[in-house]
């Protein structure tokens, strides 16, 4: 298990010290305690490089100057829990220190139980990411109108046709999701009512309220209709919600939204398979770069990002080779650009494959799905034969 370093910025003294008794029960998930008195004395590179990291910070003087430093330490590594305290506190400290992003704010002097509450909410983030045979694989980019939404929904079905297993489509673009427009879903249940009976979660429930996808195995979640309804799930919600999608399907798509925040980022913890969207084009590559360094701050292991080239034309300005001495990474795939048997299967809501197998990029998401599905497809199969001597292995070389 990673341990935290917990940061205490606190010119008082004896708070510093009450707030270090009260982390003595948490004595297990902490590394170490580093107390400041003015943000001048900490080393920002050392603290954003940290895998875990909780700040508390005192935010009764140069409010502006905190909440900036906050804004900036998020920004630079999303995945540090900050909370702030001040005492002669107006709502408008309150309002400040949450735009920064800061995930709690307690008045002073603190006391015992809230503080616990909140720290403890921070350290359950520690949580061990169980695998097992089923892949998660999470469309992302931080530019919007790149084409995860396009790539998940294709990908999915490809991978259910493919494999015959059962896969998972999940809309979890909290803010605007719309995988069910894309194959003319209407939804008999959607993603906060998940949420909502998340105990009562096993297979019987998620094959019942997701909707299955004509005679396929796909079997899709939508987002919420409304934004209010997703605002208050919280991090501990999604580790259990993927622990129990893993016992049910083999794959499990995840399509997200362009930001990094507190819903986000335990969605890439718990992926297998992050797929990096991007277009051969500068602002596109640089914010590409930019989440690459999210990723490594956040502790990925290179393997986990496959960067995939959207829209893809040869000969263009910008060659994946130069995309590839930008990055300093691998591009994992390219998909070609077609915009016309895209935006007519967006308009049908169906799949590209029905609107004209043949195409370039029909073929483009298949071969992808075969490629990812490669080792569990084999593996599963491999596995069934053992168990069932009526297969033989002429078949699994024929698959
Ligand atoms: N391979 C492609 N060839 C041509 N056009 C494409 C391709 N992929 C995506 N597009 C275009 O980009 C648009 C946006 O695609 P998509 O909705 O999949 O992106 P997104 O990243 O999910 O967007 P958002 O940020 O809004 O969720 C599509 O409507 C289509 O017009
Ligand atoms: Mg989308």
């Amino acid at each position: 298990m990673d341990k935290f370093t917990v940061v205490i910025l606190d010119k008082d003294d004896i708070s510093k010290q009450i707030i270090t008794n009260y982390l003595k029960p948490f004595e297990n998930n902490i590394e170490s305690i580093k107390s400041f008195n003015s943000l001048s004395e900490i080393n920002y590179n050392k603290i954003i490089n940290l895998k875990r990291l909780v700040v508390i910070m005192d935010i009764s003087e140069d409010i502006q100057q905190r909440c900036d430093f906050v804004a900036r330490i998020l920004q630079d590594n999303p995945r540090i829990n900050v909370m702030t305290m001040a005492d002669d506190y107006s709502i408008d400290t309150v309002i400040k220190s949450m735009r920064a992003g800061a995930k709690d704010f307690l008045p002073k002097p603190i006391k015992e139980q809230e503080f616990s509450a909140v720290i403890g909410k921070f350290f359950e983030y520690n949580n061990v990411i169980k695998h097992n045979n089923c892949k998660v694989i999470t469309l992302f980019s931080n530019k919007g109108g790149i084409g995860k939404t396009s790539i998940a929904v294709n990908l999915a079905l490809e991978l259910a046709n493919i494999t015959k297993e059962k896969v998972a489509l999940i809309d979890m673009n909290f803010q605007l999701g719309d995988v069910i427009n894309f194959l003319d879903i209407k939804p008999s249940f959607n993603i906060a009512y998940v949420f909502d009976n998340l105990n009562n979660a096993n297979e019987e429930f998620f094959l019942a309220t997701f909707d299955k996808y004509k005679n396929t195995n796909l079997y899709v979640l939508a987002d919420s209709p409304y934004l209010e309804q997703s605002k208050n799930i919280t991090t501990n919600q999604i580790f259990t919600l993927f622990e129990k999608l893993r016992k049910t399907f083999s794959y499990v798509i995840i399509d997200t939204s362009n930001i990094f925040d507190d819903k986000t980022i335990p969605i890439l913890d718990n992926t297998d398979f992050i797929m990096l969207v991007s277009v051969l084009n500068l602002p596109a590559l640089r914010n590409c770069q930019r989440c690459l360094d999210v990723f490594d701050r956040l502790g990925y292991d290179k393997d986990k990002t496959k960067i995939v080239v959207n829209r893809y034309i040869e000969n263009d300005d910008i060659s994946i080779d130069d995309a590839e001495k930008t990055l300093n990474r691998k591009i994992y795939w390219k998909i070609p650009n077609n915009y016309f048997t895209l935006i007519s299967a967006i308009n049908k809501g169906l799949p590209v494959y029905d609107i004209n197998p043949h195409s370039n990029l029909a073929k483009s998401y298949r071969e992808l799905a075969t490629v990812l599905s490669d080792n569990l497809y084999k593996q599963k199969l491999a596995d069934r034969i053992i168990r069932n001597k009526k297969f033989s292995f002429k078949n699994l070389i024929l698959s």
